[in-house]
C-alpha cells in the first residue's frame, strides 16, 4: 500500500498564499507517495483548478452530516466533492475540542463523506493528561469505536493532541505501540478489510522527523499541519 501524506492547511491560505503552495506541487515528479492537500474551504475550487491533472489529491477539512438545508455556515460533503475534494478530514482534534464534536457525530459525518463519495480520514488522539495517566490506548479505542461505521472504508489519522502544532513529536516507540493497537482494532472489527485502511501518523511531522516516522510498522503515510503550508517542506516530507 503507498503511503499517504497529507496536507491540512487549517485556516491558513488566501488565495495567494493558496497558490503558492499549491503550484511547486506541479512540479514534484514521482514520488513514491500519493499526495493530498487540505486547504480551507474557500480556496478548494481554486487550488483544484491549480493542480487539474496532475496526481495530488485535495480534501476538505470538515463537512455538514446532511447533503443540503438550512445549516448556516456548513459545507456538506457533495459541495466539497463538487468543488473538487476527494478526501475530506473528519473528527480532528480541533473540531473535537473547539467544537464539541463527539464520536457519534464524527461517525453521522463520515456516513455523509462516503454517501457524497469521498474518502474519509478520520481523526484520533489521547490529550496529554490522558497518557500520562496511561489511558491512551483506552481513549483512542473508545473513538474509534464510536466514530466509525460498521462498514468503515477510509483512512485513520493518529494524532495526539500533545504532538499538534507543539514541536513535540511522539517518540518512534509511542508511534509504534498506538499502530499496532489501532491495526488489531480494526483486524478485530473489520476482519481483512481492517488491515488494509491505511493509518496516518499526525503531529509535529517535519522534514527532519518524518524520515523515522514513516519507516514505523503499520504507519500508511503523514497527515501535516504546519510543515504542509510550505510546499518545500511538504515535499521534502513526501521525498524523506
Ligand atoms: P502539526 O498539525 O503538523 O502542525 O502538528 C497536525 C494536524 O493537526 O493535523
Amino acid at each position: 500500500m503507498r503511503q499517504l501524506i497529507a496536507g491540512n492547511w487549517k485556516m491558513f491560505g488566501l488565495t495567494q498564499e493558496a497558490a503558492a503552495i499549491a503550484t511547486p506541487l506541479l512540479a514534484a515528479g514521482p514520488l513514491g507517495r500519493d499526495l493530498l492537500v487540505c486547504p480551507p474551504a474557500t480556496q478548494i475550487a481554486a487550488v483544484a483548478r491549480i493542480l487539474a491533472g496532475s496526481p495530488v489529491a485535495i480534501g476538505g477539512q470538515d463537512c455538514h452530516t446532511e447533503v443540503q438545508g438550512a445549516h448556516t455556515g456548513d459545507i456538506s460533503a457533495a459541495m466539497l466533492r463538487d468543488a473538487g475534494a476527494s478526501h475530506v478530514i473528519l473528527g480532528h482534534s480541533e473540531r473535537r475540542q473547539n467544537h464539541g464534536e463527539t464520536d457519534e457525530l464524527v461517525q453521522a459525518k463520515v456516513r455523509a463523506a462516503v454517501a457524497a463519495g469521498l474518502t474519509p480520514i478520520v481523526c484520533v488522539g489521547e490529550s496529554d493528561a490522558e497518557r500520562q495517566a496511561g489511558w491512551e490506548t483506552g481513549v483512542v479505542g473508545k473513538q474509534l469505536k464510536g466514530s466509525l461505521p460498521d462498514d468503515f472504508a477510509g483512512i485513520i489519522a493518529y494524532e495526539p493532541l500533545w504532538a499538534i502544532g507543539t514541536g513535540r513529536t511522539a517518540t518512534e516507540g509511542d508511534v509504534a505501540a498506538m499502530h499496532r493497537f489501532i491495526r488489531e482494532t480494526l483486524a478485530r472489527r473489520f476482519g481483512a478489510a481492517g488491515e488494509s485502511i491505511s493509518i496516518l501518523y499526525g503531529g509535529s511531522v517535519r522534514p527532519a522527523n518524518a524520515a523515522s516516522l514513516l519507516a514505523v510498522p503499520h504507519v500508511g503515510g503523514a497527515l501535516v499541519g504546519g510543515a504542509s503550508l510550505n510546499a518545500g517542506q511538504f515535499l521534502e516530507i513526501a521525498r524523506a
